[in-house]
């Protein structure tokens, strides 16, 4: 089997996954019991604290340790108070269907367009934070989770600032693959997932800018500065904290082998007649998203599979109901290449070989479906 949707969820890297078992087996006490196994799974959890700040450019105080990019962006949006939400239309649904939910309950809701390459502009934020004079929080993404297109954030968050907004940055795709830094991005906000970053599911963390004062969405003990109340789940906190280590330590070099290895791909499936690149400009490394006139994402993902090649189509899909996807909606994408999607994302354990395998298996999928048109 060829693993390409790094995007999804990437593989847990030894290094973290060494910490997760070792942690889970001697680290077992409670952080917060006094006694000297409360302390050390204390020590394990500040450790991992350390760790991720370094990666995001933070102090160990801005760091809110969560059950992962879902519920920072909750915990962003809703813990925020802010009566005015602004967000981009291609918003993970995490954030969008928060948002709505918020608007459903009074917020009042802005969605920001965005070009034909994806990208958010500054001058549409700028329009829409001057209809109003209510407080808000702006949202808008690091990088997409189905173009890869970087979004011109520092811009935006100094656009919010000058009109009195807060700025919240959904950065779970990017962070660990591309420098992500809090203090030159500018954000009061910022989310981060760890396992698009080859840590553990169910572990995140959200940066508070210090002097931002969210209010909780769990209540309880009052954990993590009262933020997130509940024991800290140590082994998965660990192994975050190794997976953000080892990513800074590889990022730059394998940011280069990566883009190489999907330009390849690119270069070798835009060969192929009918095919279209969803997303141009400043993208993340690892992740492809290229349209085959004529075939359905779902079935050539489903071929892909059948033929042992893990990708995903780049529609929001469920079960016999292919909805086009709201990011290439927002996009523009003409009707013919909108449910034709396909994403392929690429990341560390990706070899040269398996570059090849995943064009030979994209390009015959195509063909056979064509066929069989
Ligand atoms: C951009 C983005 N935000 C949020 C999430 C949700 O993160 P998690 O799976 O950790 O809840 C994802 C995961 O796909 C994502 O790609």
């Amino acid at each position: 089997m060829i693993y390409a949707d790094y995007a999804a969820s990437a593989p847990m890297s030894e290094g973290a996954l060494a910490v997760l078992s070792e942690t889970a087996r001697n680290l077992y006490g409670n952080p917060s019991s006094l006694h000297t196994a409360g302390q050390e799974a204390r020590e394990a959890v500040e450790k991992a604290r350390q760790q991720c700040a370094d990666l995001i450019g933070a102090s160990p105080g801005e760091i809110i340790f969560t059950s992962g990019g879902t519920e920072s962006d909750n915990l962003a949006l809703r813990g925020s108070g802010r009566r005015r939400l602004i967000v981009s239309a291609i918003e993970h649904p995490a954030v969008l269907r928060t948002a709505e939910d918020l608007a459903a309950h009074g917020t009042m809701l802005t969605v920001l367009p965005v070009n034909e390459k994806g990208a958010v502009s500054p001058d549409d934020l700028e329009a829409a934070l001057g209809e109003s004079d209510v407080p808000a929080l702006v949202s808008v993404m690091f990088a997409n989770n189905e173009t890869g297109m970087i979004q011109p954030v520092s811009r935006l968050a100094e656009t919010a600032h000058r009109h009195g907004a807060l700025f919240h940055c959904d950065a779970v795709q990017g962070t660990g693959h591309v420098p992500v830094d809090v203090k030159s991005l500018g954000c009061d906000l910022l989310s981060v997932s760890a396992h698009k970053l080859h840590g553990p599911k169910g572990v995140g963390l959200l940066y508070v800018r210090r002097g931002v004062t969210p209010d909780p969405v769990l209540t309880g003990g009052g954990q993590e500065h009262g933020l997130r109340s509940g024991t800290e789940c140590v082994p998965l906190i660990a192994a975050f904290g190794e997976a953000c280590r080892e990513a800074g330590e590889v990022m730059a070099e394998e940011a280069v082998r990566i883009a190489r290895l999907r330009d390849r791909i690119e270069e070798e499936l835009l060969k192929l007649p009918d095919v279209r690149r969803n997303g141009e400009g400043d993208r993340l490394p690892g992740i492809s998203n290229l349209s085959f006139g004529g075939v359905g994402g779902e079935a050539l993902t489903l071929m892909c599979d059948l033929r042992g090649l893990a990708v995903s189509s780049g529609s929001a899909c469920h079960a016999g109901d292919e909805r086009p996807s709201h990011v290439l909606g927002a996009m523009n994408v003409p009707a013919r290449y909108l449910t034709s999607a396909l994403r392929i994302s690429v990341g560390r354990f990706t070899s040269d070989e398996e570059a090849a395998g995943i064009v030979r298996c994209v390009a015959e999928s195509v063909e056979m479906l064509r066929d069989m048109a």
